[in-house]
């Protein structure tokens, strides 16, 4: 077996370690060198990639299995040579704990004037800020999947009254749950703050725009830490500057890198991270990639696969 590794941010030599530990035998090859010294493109029947360039499965006519390292899979499902085999995508505790730790920390960024402070000590001035109780602060959640129920768990724990928002309903502990049209546009109005943590898909996509921003309340602040295509960037300045919102965090973006010249990264109410909020680190997600392989060589059902209609 043959996996064929293509990733322009995950470090190759650490997943060969980890996986040449867990599953010896296999043999890995890094793109775009998918010969490799003593094998054609043939012997390649598993991939493990993040955002591999467009047409990267071109020529690998006994693919059999393709392991997404992030979770989610948007561009791999826009490649027209993606062939129609399972596609697994990234899920483990490791990945649902940075994302939690990235939606609390922006919510206690925006809740307890953490960057007016920052400002003041600059200053040297001591400034006392009035805040709410966090139980009467609303914490919308657009997704409940695996990242948007462990951030559900973190902000309960922390007081907030969370809300949360799926395609089917949901019921989590502490979480008031909304379903469809109808159920968004119940939460909408409640929620101080609203953090994206959906899937790309053709029904999210530009789903942070307008329309969406004119029915949060006055002062509210967007979290988006889903991608970049859920956010319509001008309808943000705008409702921005119009001041109908307070802030944003924003993790993910159209085109990244940000541009230099984008304005987000220059605009006051606005907080840039470079797609960071949660990562796959090797050491903690090598063992759902394992399962996978182990299942797949096995012909037992895989986990945590894509269904290519819901595009998610
Ligand atoms: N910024 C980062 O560093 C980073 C890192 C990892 C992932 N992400 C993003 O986070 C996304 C979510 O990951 P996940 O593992 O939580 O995914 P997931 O487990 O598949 O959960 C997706 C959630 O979104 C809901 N949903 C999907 N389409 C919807 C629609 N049209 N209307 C309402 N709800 C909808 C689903 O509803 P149901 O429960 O009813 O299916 C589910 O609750 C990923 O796809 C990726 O884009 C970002």
């Amino acid at each position: 077996m043959t996996l064929l590794f293509c990733s322009n941010i995950d470090n190759a030599g650490l997943w060969r370690d980890a996986l040449g530990r867990r599953l010896p035998g296999l043999s890995m090859r890094v793109w775009p060198d998918i010969g490799g010294p003593d094998g054609d493109p043939d012997d390649i029947d598993m991939a493990l990639v993040w955002q591999p360039p467009q047409g990267v499965f071109a020529g690998l006519s006994n693919l059999r299995l393709v392991m997404s390292l992030g979770a989610g899979v948007e561009t791999l499902l826009r490649d027209p040579t993606l062939p129609d085999v399972p596609l697994v995508r990234m899920v483990s505790d490791s990945l649902s704990d940075d994302m939690a730790g990235f939606v609390a920390l922006q919510v206690l960024r925006w809740h307890r004037h953490s960057d007016a402070f920052d400002a003041a000590q600059k200053a040297g001035v001591w400034q006392w800020l009035p805040y709410r109780p966090a139980r009467e602060v609303s914490v919308g959640l657009l997704g409940l999947g695996e990242l948007g129920s462990a951030a559900a768990r973190v902000l309960t724990a922390l007081g907030y009254r969370v809300l949360g928002w799926s395609r089917s309903p949901k019921q989590l502990p502490g979480v008031e749950g909304f379903a469809g049209a109808d159920g968004l546009a119940a939460m909408l109005p409640r929620c101080d703050l609203l953090v994206c943590l959906l899937p790309l898909t053709a029904d999210t996509q530009g789903i942070l725009d307008r329309d969406l921003f004119a029915r949060l309340p006055a002062g509210a602040v967007v979290i988006n830490a889903g991608r970049g295509g859920h956010l319509v960037e001008a309808d943000l300045l705008d409702a921005l500057d119009r001041g109908h919102l307070a802030g944003a965090s924003l993790d993910v973006f159209s085109e990244e890198p940000l541009p230099p010249a984008h304005p987000f990264w220059r605009h006051p109410r606005v907080r840039v991270s470079p797609h960071s909020a949660a990562a796959t680190h090797p050491s903690q997600a090598v063992e759902q990639v394992v399962a996978t392989v182990t299942a797949f060589r096995e012909g037992r059902p895989l986990a945590n696969v894509i269904d290519r209609r819901r595009g998610y």
